[in-house]
């Protein structure tokens, strides 16, 4: 089975959309793939998802609130087959982590899927309003189509 990790900075708004998506997606699909999500800083270690990805996932019909946040770890990069980063920052900080130039290579933007060679950030939604959340959903929702649609 495929392992895929979703990392934002937080894994408190952007990853959690992301796991939350490709798991529906997957299962919908009937693909067999272990997913998770993790955030490149300690900072939300434990928490519940922001209330407005949760709120957003929930009008999506997505519940979310199985995930609490986690601090990504070397051993992740080890682990998981695909590691998609939100952003040029989430990628250069999971990259910041090891010397392995193979391991390194799994690591990609989430967005290279639905625009490729354009690495285009998620926008961080965590100090705008709550449409940031309903854009980052819709972006998230095309990336994942893709994902998925490579693996049928
Ligand atoms: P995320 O958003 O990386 O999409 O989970 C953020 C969450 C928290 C913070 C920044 C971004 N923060 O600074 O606490």
């Amino acid at each position: 089975m495929k392992k895929v990790v979703m990392v934002c900075l937080g894994n408190i708004c952007r990853s959690p959309l992301a796991e939350g998506i490709l798991r529906d997606k997957a299962s919908k699909a009937g693909v067999d793939l272990e997913i998770d999500s993790a955030g490149t800083a300690a900072y939300h270690e434990g928490e519940l998802p922001d209330r407005r990805s949760i709120a957003v996932a929930k009008k999506n019909g997505l519940d979310i609130t199985n995930q609490r946040a986690r601090q990504f770890k070397e051993e992740d990069l080890v682990y998981y087959d695909v590691i998609f980063a939100m952003d040029q920052s989430n990628y250069n900080n999971i990259c910041r982590l090891t010397d392995n130039e193979v391991l390194k290579s799994k690591v990609d933007l989430i967005l290279n899927k639905s625009y490729p060679n354009e690495n285009i950030a998620v926008p961080d939604p965590y100090y705008g309003g709550d449409n940031g959340f309903d854009e980052v959903y819709s972006i998230l929702d095309k990336a994942c189509d893709v994902i998925i649609n490579e693996l049928i």
